[in-house]
């Protein structure tokens, strides 16, 4: 939604967008960009711009993503721009599910970007984390698995298949990854450099994406459905209490506009390069420990002062998040689980808890946030950005002062309290002003 948004900005001159689209619970494809669209990031969008914006209805896991011949002329003869973002962003799934849903789709999209006579750039949305199973300084380059990429779909697609099962973190199936999913980024990455040798090819690597820092609606979050951002939002009300991981641990965290700017900007840039390369191209966009580094310690301290400065209208605590790791934290977990025991057959009988405090959810939330800390936050060293520097320093001034994506500009106070302003005036439609009243509650 956001890459789509921000491609609307670029330009009034930008011709269509294609976007392909599968139809889920009872919605059509056509349904659900109306409703993408209907997002209060695309106010200020003319209904002549939105009408731009055009639904395919396909699955990236078919060939040609199931298109009719008639839609595979039209893309092949239009089409110079290809950006792969779907994907299955989930650590609990097996071998199997992850390479079906990050690898087969990645051989899908290459596939049919080879076709098209007119492509210009080819980005891939790939993982800060995709080469998390290396220790020391990680690069700005594809390394290898030991496995095929092309094995590991034949595999994969066995009935039944020795990839059934979820992997042990760090065991060798997964070639010492925590989860399926970071490998089968790893391996997508390896399927491009195999497929795409002399393509205009770019792979962006983000770490944990934030909401907008710098947009007309800052702090936007999309649908705040992910852990680390349902995290945030169930924090602002209190009903999470626990920021797994230590104090000094690094946030790697890059607002989310930082990462759809230096997507634009990498697409001009493999655009006017018509030099071809074996390697496809690779940026690292994240903060890190000697860049714009936030702490977990930090980020709990931002996140309950400026929840405190502009409270919601109701929540269940007022915001007191304390950063927890090892015992401590296993025992909140439990805490919070227990306590949504006893108000699990209140809330299923009489439903008596709103929609956005169901004890059950907030269990599953800070659950899914611990694993995805886990699994996630601590397990890099270090990364090098030389080419996102590069990037950036061979940017027209006139450009940057729009596409900026350095991330030493983000002040992570300031994105968090965007954040909560936005969560308060959209995703909890609250009043989004502090009264006397709330400044009483606080204090009684
Ligand atoms: N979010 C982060 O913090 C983060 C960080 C680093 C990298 N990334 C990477 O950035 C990319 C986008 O992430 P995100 O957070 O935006 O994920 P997301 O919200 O889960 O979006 C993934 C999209 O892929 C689509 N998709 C998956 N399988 C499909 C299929 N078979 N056919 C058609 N569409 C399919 C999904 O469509 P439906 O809506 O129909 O399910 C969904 O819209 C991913 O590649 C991810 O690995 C994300």
């Amino acid at each position: 939604m956001a890459l789509i948004e921000c491609l609307l900005s670029a330009s009034e001159e930008i011709g269509k967008i294609y976007v392909l689209v599968r139809a889920k619970r009872d919605m059509t494809p056509a349904q659900r960009i109306t409703r993408v669209l209907s997002s209060e990031i695309f106010n200020h969008h003319s209904d002549e711009s939105k009408a731009k914006v055009i639904p395919l209805v396909g699955d990236i896991s078919c060939e040609n993503f199931d298109f009719d011949e008639k839609t595979l002329i039209t893309i092949r003869d239009e089409v110079s721009v290809f950006y792969h973002n779907a994907g299955v962003i989930k650590f609990n799934k097996s071998v199997k599910e992850a390479v079906l849903g990050n690898v087969l789709t990645t051989l899908r999209a290459v596939d049919l970007a080879k076709t098209l006579p007119k492509l210009s750039a080819f980005i891939y949305s790939s993982s800060l984390l995709s080469n998390s199973n290396r220790g020391g300084l990680i690069r700005e380059e594809v390394y290898k698995t030991k496995k095929s990429p092309l094995e590991m779909i034949k595999l994969a697609l066995e009935e039944p298949s020795s990839l059934d099962k979820v992997a042990e973190p760090l065991s060798d199936v997964i070639e010492k990854h925590r989860n399926s999913y970071t490998y089968s980024k790893q391996l997508a990455e390896n399927l491009i450099v195999e497929k795409m040798s002399g393509l205009p090819v770019g792979i962006v690597r983000p770490s944990l994406v934030c909401g907008f820092y710098n947009h007309y609606i800052p702090g936007w979050m999309g649908n705040s459905k992910g852990a680390h951002i349902g995290m945030f939002r169930a924090s602002v009300k209190g009903m999470i209490r626990s920021l797994a991981g230590t104090d000094d641990a690094l946030m790697w965290s890059i607002p989310c506009d930082y990462v759809i700017k230096a997507m634009l900007s990498f697409t001009v840039s493999l655009g006017y390069n018509k030099i071809a390369s074996k390697q496809p191209a690779i940026i690292h966009i994240s903060n890190k420990s000697d860049l714009n580094p936030v702490s977990c310690k930090q980020f709990a301290k931002y996140l309950n002062e400026e929840s405190w400065k502009n409270p919601c209208d109701s929540y269940i605590l007022l915001a007191r998040v304390k950063v927890r790791d090892g015992i401590r934290l296993k025992l909140a977990v439990l805490f919070t689980f227990f306590f949504a025991l006893l108000t699990y057959y209140p809330e299923k009988w009489f439903h008596l808890s709103p929609k956005w405090c169901r004890g059950m959810d907030i269990v599953s939330l800070q659950y899914n946030y611990t694993k995805v800390y886990k699994t996630q936050v601590s397990v890099i060293d270090d990364v090098s950005v030389d080419n996102v520097n590069e990037l950036l320093y061979r940017m027209h001034p006139d450009d940057k002062a729009v596409y900026n994506f350095d991330v030493r500009n983000v002040d992570w106070r300031v994105l968090l309290a965007r954040s909560i302003s936005w969560l308060r005036q959209y995703y909890y439609k609250d009043s989004n002003t502090v009264t006397w009243m709330h400044r009483m509650v606080q204090y009684l």
